[in-house]
C-alpha cells in the first residue's frame, strides 16, 4: 500500500482492487468489512464517512489485516465475529465458522410442537451457536452441549455468557455420549432431542476445500473418515440409547448423504420415523429420526 494521505474511499477502492488480483472472493465486501471493523463503523456509516482520513494508527494494522486475508485467513477469524440468526457470536480458529445451512437445524428444532419443556444435547457444539441461539428461544427448556474439543468449549462459553445463557447450557468435554454416560450411567434423564451438526467431510475431499477452509477451520470439525459418514455413522447408532419416548435425533448432513444416511436410519430398528428436510437451495440436509 504506497504512502499517501488515504481517505475511505481510496482504501477500500484500493483494497479492494488488490483482493480483486489476488484471487479473492468478494474483494469489495471484504475490503469493507475490513475496515469497518478497524474503525468500529458499519458499512453504511463507512459510506457515509467516505471522505474521512484515515491515519497511520489505523493504517498499520489494516496492511496487517490485508496481508492475513491474502494468506487466506478467514473474515471472520480477522474481525472475530460471526452472525447467526440474527445473534452476533465470537469465533477464533479453535472453533469452526457458522454456515448459514446450520440455521436450519435449529429452525427444525424451534419449529416442533412441543407442550413442555423439552431436555435437549447438543454434540459438538463449537461455537456454541445451537445450543445459545436454542437457549434464548427456550429459555425453560434444559440444555446440555459437548465437544470433543476444549478449547471449542472455552469459545462456546464465552458466547453463552455474552448472551446471558449460560446457566441455562451444561457444558461438558467428551467424545459423542462419553460425557453422558459419565454423569447418568443408567440413562435415568433421556432426551427428548438429541442434536448435532458433526463433521461430515469426506477425508479424500481435502484438496477440493477452499484454501480458506482447510487451512484454518480445525480439522475435527470438518473430516470424518473417508467416507465422511464416521460421525454419523456412530450418533445414529449410538442415540437411541440417550432418547426419551417420542425423542428425536437432528442432524446436519453433507449435501450428497441423503440416500446414504436414510439408508442407516432405516437400517436401526429403534426408529419409528426418518424425513430429510430441504435446506433453502432444495437439498436433503436435515435428517429427523424419532423413536416411539
Ligand atoms: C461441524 S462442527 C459444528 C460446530 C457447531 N455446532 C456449528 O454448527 O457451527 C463439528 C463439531 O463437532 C466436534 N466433534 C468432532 N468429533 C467429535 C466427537 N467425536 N465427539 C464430540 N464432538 C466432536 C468438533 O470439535 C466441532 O466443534
Amino acid at each position: 500500500m504506497p504512502n499517501n494521505t488515504w481517505r475511505v474511499v481510496d482504501l477500500l477502492d484500493w483494497t479492494s482492487q488488490y483482493f480483486e488480483k489476488n484471487a479473492i472472493p468478494n474483494p469489495r465486501l471484504d475490503a469493507e468489512v475490513l475496515l469497518g471493523h478497524l474503525l468500529g463503523k458499519s458499512r453504511l456509516q463507512l459510506y457515509l464517512d467516505f471522505e474521512m482520513p484515515v491515519f497511520q494508527e489505523h493504517l498499520t494494522p489494516f496492511r496487517e489485516l490485508i496481508k492475513k486475508r491474502i494468506d487466506r485467513t478467514p473474515i471472520s477469524y480477522l474481525t472475530n465475529r460471526k452472525e447467526f440468526m440474527s445473534l452476533e457470536f465470537y469465533v477464533d480458529e479453535r472453533v469452526l465458522i457458522p454456515r448459514p445451512e446450520t440455521e436450519q437445524l435449529v429452525e427444525t428444532v424451534l419449529t416442533a410442537q412441543t407442550d413442555k419443556p423439552q431436555r435437549l444435547l447438543e454434540i459438538g457444539t463449537g461455537s456454541g451457536v445451537i445450543a445459545t441461539i436454542l437457549a434464548t428461544h427456550q429459555p425453560e427448556w434444559d440444555i446440555t452441549a459437548t465437544d470433543l474439543s476444549e478449547d471449542a468449549l472455552v469459545v462456546a462459553e464465552k458466547n453463552a455468557e455474552t448472551h446471558n445463557c449460560a446457566a441455562q447450557i451444561e457444558f461438558l468435554s467428551g467424545d459423542l455420549f462419553e460425557p453422558i454416560k459419565a454423569i447418568d450411567p443408567n440413562g435415568e434423564t433421556p432426551f427428548n432431542w438429541i442434536v448435532c451438526n458433526p463433521p461430515y467431510v469426506k477425508k479424500t475431499e481435502w484438496d477440493s476445500l477452499s484454501p480458506d477452509v482447510r487451512n484454518y477451520e480445525p480439522e475435527i470439525a470438518l473430516f470424518a473418515g473417508n467416507d465422511g459418514l464416521a460421525v454419523i455413522r456412530r450418533l445414529i447408532a449410538e442415540a437411541p440409547a440417550y432418547l426419551a419416548s417420542n425423542g428425536k435425533l437432528s442432524l446436519e448432513i453433507g449435501d450428497t448423504q441423503a440416500d446414504t444416511v436414510r439408508t442407516l436410519v432405516n437400517a436401526e430398528s429403534a426408529y419409528c420415523s426418518c424425513e430429510l428436510i430441504k435446506d433453502y437451495a432444495e437439498k436433503e440436509r436435515i435428517v429427523l429420526a424419532s423413536v416411539p
